[in-house]
Parts: C-alpha cells; sequence; structure tokens
C-alpha cells in the first residue's frame, strides 16, 4: 500500500496543499496555492482548505489529513496568531477543519511541520544531536529537534534581543520592509543565530523559508559554531511535515459490525 496523506500549510499569505507520498517525500500530482482570504478568519480560511481538498480529489476517508498553521498549536488548539485573525487565539483548530472537511484531521505548527520534512526527508535527514530549523518568512518559525525528535512549540522567532521581538528585524519579511542588503540582513542573522548557538549548542541549524534558495546570499556570512545547512525542501515542507504527522497519527479505523 502506498503511505500517502494530505498536507495543508496555511500562511499569513497563502495556503498551500498537496497529496504526499511518505515513503519517498514528494508530491503525488499538482501542488495548489490560494491567497489567504483577507482578515485570515477562521471560517474563510476552512473554507479555501475545504476547496483545495475537493480539487485534490482524494478520498478524505481513506487518506489522513495533516494541517500547518502559524501559531502554538496544543492537542489541535491554537493558542496564538500570527499574521492571520486574532480569533485563532484559544479557538479549536482541530475541531472546525474537521467539521468542514468530514474526518479528524491534525493540526500543527508550521515551524514544526516543517523541521519534521527537512529531519525526515532534507537537510536534517539521519542528523543526531541537537537540531534547529529555522524558517525565515513573514515571522520567524522555530523547531528543536533531539536525536530526530521533535519538542513542539518552540517559538523562538520572538526571543528578545537588545530589548525586541526579534523576527521582526531578521525576518525575510524585515529584510523586504527595511529594504536590507544581503550583508546588512546578515549581520542581523549573525546576532540572532548566535543567540540560539550560546542558548541551545545546537550541532545543526537549518535555515528554511522561500529565501533559502538564495542561501549562497547569506549563510556564507554567518559565522557559528553550530554547522549551518540550507533547508532542502524549502516551500513545500510545511506540506510534507503536515502530511507525515497526519499519517503517524491518523485515527485508528473504526470497527463496523
Ligand atoms: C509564529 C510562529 C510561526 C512563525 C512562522 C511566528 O510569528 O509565532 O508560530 O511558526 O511565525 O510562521
Amino acid at each position: 500500500m502506498t503511505k500517502k496523506a494530505i498536507g495543508i500549510d496555511i500562511g499569513g499569505t497563502g495556503i498551500k496543499g498537496a497529496l504526499v507520498d511518505l515513503r519517498s517525500g514528494e508530491i503525488i500530482g499538482k501542488r495548489l496555492r490560494y491567497e489567504t482570504p483577507a482578515g485570515g478568519h477562521p471560517a474563510d480560511v476552512a473554507a479555501v482548505v475545504a476547496q483545495i481538498v475537493k480539487e485534490l480529489k482524494v478520498n478524505v476517508r481513506q487518506v489522513p489529513v495533516g494541517i500547518c498553521f502559524p501559531a502554538v498549536v496544543r492537542h489541535g488548539i491554537t493558542l496564538s496568531a500570527a499574521n492571520v485573525s486574532q480569533d485563532w487565539i484559544g479557538f479549536d483548530a482541530e475541531g472546525l477543519f474537521s467539521k468542514t472537511l468530514g474526518r479528524t484531521v491534525h493540526v500543527i505548527n508550521d515551524a514544526d511541520a516543517a523541521g519534521v520534512a527537512e529531519i525526515k526527508f532534507g537537510a536534517g535527514k539521519g542528523k543526531s544531536g541537537v537540531v534547529i530549523m529555522t524558517t525565515l518568512g513573514t515571522g520567524i518559525g522555530t523547531a528543536i529537534f533531539n536525536d530526530g525528535i521533535l519538542l513542539p512549540n518552540a517559538e523562538l522567532g520572538h526571543l528578545e534581543i537588545d530589548g525586541v521581538d526579534y523576527e521582526t528585524k531578521a525576518s525575510f519579511a524585515a529584510k523586504e520592509r527595511e529594504n536590507l542588503s544581503w550583508t546588512q540582513w546578515a549581520a542581523r542573522l549573525q546576532v540572532y543565530y548566535s543567540t540560539l548557538d550560546k542558548l541551545f549548542s545546537p550541532d545543526l541549524i537549518i535555515i528554511g523559508g522561500g529565501v533559502s534558495k538564495q542561501h549562497e546570499e547569506f549563510i556564507p556570512l554567518l559565522d557559528l559554531n553550530a554547522d549551518v545547512q540550507p533547508a532542502l525542501k524549502r516551500n513545500n515542507a510545511g506540506i510534507l511535515g503536515a502530511a507525515s504527522l497526519a499519517w503517524k497519527y491518523r485515527p485508528e479505523p473504526k470497527l463496523t459490525k
């Protein structure tokens, strides 16, 4: 039997989804993307998720569905909301998506999902010790692993350095907003990553997010104790990780008489 699951990656600007082959870590067929509805309210986001699942033409009764989201997610409840509506704070996201899709879904933090994808299929594959995954996008997402095991909801993008929430200075959005050159941005990344280095002594730091395809512009400018590698799954990492965890935590089939 092919091990497959649907992965959906909800972000502040786009919602992406695809069916994933979990043995190879590759997307099967097409990857769909829609804009996140203005305001990012739960009902509107759920409608886009339902549209994506419909277009994938997969029987959701037989294929697990995993969804990742830019928030702390504990037991399916979103406890924060970055770049989406504040309605998600303290909200039963797993309940909403399960009801909308007519099957149990698994919801997790977006950076945790991206990290799981890199550990299973990408730059962290086969790496033991402490690995920190970071995604540089609208915010900074982080995920911590020890010997491949995830410590969920790390939220280290919000580390306060020099009195500021540092994702506001070092995310890719900050680079764009302030028109920073690669060198100027790398100087901020150096401050951020050397703080991670000092606090956690990781063996490996993986840098993901869309900008990681231009890794040659900034990774060589960083001087850290940890090994630093660009993510390999880039913009598909959230989809792959969400699908992978949905498979792992898929509900047991119900017994019928
Ligand atoms: C959020 C995280 C999220 C990250 C990347 C941060 O602002 O607090 O939950 O993982 O952005 O989207």
